[in-house]
Formats: structure tokens, sequence, C-alpha cells
């Protein structure tokens, strides 16, 4: 059976009430962590912080010699897993060799590629699906029965902003985060009861690799305070962490627009 080989964690919580917020609240004061997309921008951060603060991080990302540098930059609290999370057979491989069940598994891998302006790009809808949806969806599809058996473990999936309404340019990506936090908020409601939960991550733009070279960047915030801020509001039980509000604001009126207003201001941009 998928991921027989995983050791419960003695304490983290597993009473069989429903999710209610971090393990770390009723368990252990250091957790085991799984990321995915380690070995770069949002993700290697928060790895680095959660491993300075004391908990145990299994790395995921495709880069292994990133990976490494960050194992080694960690002082052995990173244990690196290389992997593309496209592949379901890769994720199982990964799952399968876990040392210990991880208590949060943050699924941040992502892509981000503007589409082309005249024209279709079939591609681009594909690959990113692969990666920002079914990247993450393997993982669920992995360790929800081992979080429903143990009755805690909690998923976090690293959505964006760009998903509350549709703009140029950006209609796979936007879609692929909607189908993401859609998802989650599904399975939140699906399985708090079995103490498993699913929050959701809303970044606006956050100085990484993906964003470099990016024009008209509002609100743009670094690295380190997007990874301490997501990390802080998880471990305080957060279903939702969206950022920055300048962002919020704006992207919350786009939604609220009717599709006219709506079309006349995404087509100038
Ligand atoms: N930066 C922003 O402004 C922003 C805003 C909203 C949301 N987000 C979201 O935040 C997340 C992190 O983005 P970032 O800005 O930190 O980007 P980044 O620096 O480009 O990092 C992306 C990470 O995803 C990993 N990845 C990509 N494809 C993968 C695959 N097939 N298998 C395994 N790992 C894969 C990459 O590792 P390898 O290349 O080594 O595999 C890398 O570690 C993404 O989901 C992104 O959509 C970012």
């Amino acid at each position: 059976m998928l991921g027989d080989g995983l050791a419960p964690r003695a304490l983290c919580g597993g009473n069989g009430a429903p999710w209610r917020g971090p393990v770390t609240r009723r368990g252990p004061a250091m957790s085991i962590y799984l990321v995915t997309g380690a070995s770069s921008g949002i993700g290697r951060e928060m790895a680095k912080q959660l491993a300075g603060d004391g908990h145990t991080v299994y790395a995921v990302a495709r880069r292994k010699e990133a990976l490494d540098e960050l194992a080694k930059e960690a002082g052995g609290r990173v244990v690196p897993f290389v992997c593309n999370v496209t592949y379901r057979d890769a994720v199982h491989s990964i799952c399968l060799a876990l040392p210990t069940l991880p208590d949060y598994v943050i699924l941040n891998a992502g892509i981000g590629r503007f589409e082309p302006s005249r024209g279709f790009d079939f591609r681009i809808h594909e690959d990113t699906f692969a990666t920002n949806y079914f990247g993450a969806i393997h993982f669920v599809d992995e360790l929800l029965p081992k979080f429903i058996e143990r009755k805690s473990g909690t998923f976090v999936a690293v959505s964006s902003l760009a998903a509350r309404r549709g703009l140029p340019r950006i209609a796979a990506y936007g879609a692929s985060k909607a189908a993401l936090t859609w998802a989650f908020e599904s399975m939140r409601a699906q399985y708090s009861k079995h103490g498993v939960g699913f929050v959701t991550v809303h970044p606006g733009f956050v100085d990484t690799p993906m964003t470099t070279g990016q024009k008209g960047m509002m609100f743009l915030w670094p690295v380190q305070r997007a990874a301490r801020h997501i990390l802080k509001r998880l471990h305080k039980g957060a279903l939702d962490i969206s950022f920055p509000l300048g962002m919020r604001l704006i992207t919350g009126l786009l939604r609220l627009l009717p599709a006219r207003l709506h079309l006349a201001l995404a087509k100038r941009i």
C-alpha cells in the first residue's frame, strides 16, 4: 500500500477531533515539514526559516545542487528529496522514502509563464496545470489516507492572488491557482472532521526568481518577509493567508466587478 513505510508520529495530536489548527498547538513544538519548491524563492526561504527555528524539513525540488546547498546552510535539519512533482510515480517514490510522516505538507512548487499576446499556446496550459495543480494534488493523493488514519496533518497550498480574477496573458497561471484554491476549500470542508487541515496561501508580488525582471509589481514584498508572514499565520491556525493588504483590496475589488467593467479594465493591462 502507498506510503506504508511512513511511521506515524506519536505526539502529533491525533485525538480524532476535527481540525482546528496546526498540530504544533496540540503536539510537539518541533514539527516535520515537507516543502515543495524548496530550491528557490519562497519555498527555499520557508525551509530555511523552519530549519532555523529547529524544525525538520523534507525539501523537495528538481535541482539537486540547490537542495544540497540549502541542506548545507541549514546544518542537518533539511533533508533533500529530488523530485519532479509533475510525475505521480516520482511523488509516490519520495513519499515512500520519507523517514516519518510529516505534520505539514507545504505545496509551493510552481511555475508562471506569460502567454503570447497573439495566438494561443496549449503547452503553457498543460505544463502549468501539471506543476501548479497536479504537482500539489499528487501529494494529497499520497498522504491524505495517512493523515486520515493518524487523524492529523495539514496540507498548505501556495496559490496566488492572481487566482481572484482573470487577467490577460496569465490565463493558465490564474486558472491553475484558482483550481488549487477551489480544491483546497472543498477538501477543507470535507476532511476537517478527520483532523486534516487544508490551508490556502494567496501571495501578491514577492521578490523571487519568478518575478525577476517583471514590471509594475505593486506592493512587492521581500521573500524573507513573505516566508515569515506565511509561517507565522500558519502557526496561528489561519485557514487562508492572503497578503499584502493593498493587493488583497485591489484583487477583492476586481472580483466584485461586473463582467463589462472587468473587461474594460483588464484589457488595458
Ligand atoms: N513570487 C511571486 O510574486 C508569487 C506570487 C504569488 C504566488 N507565488 C507562488 O509561490 C510559489 C513559489 O514561487 P517563487 O516565487 O518562490 O518561485 P521560484 O523562485 O521560481 O521557485 C519555484 C520553485 O518551484 C520548483 N518547481 C518548479 N517546477 C517544479 C517541478 N516540476 N517539480 C518540482 N519542483 C518544481 C522550483 O524548483 P526546481 O526548479 O529546482 O524544480 C523552485 O524551487 C509558486 O507556486 C508561485 O506560483 C509566487
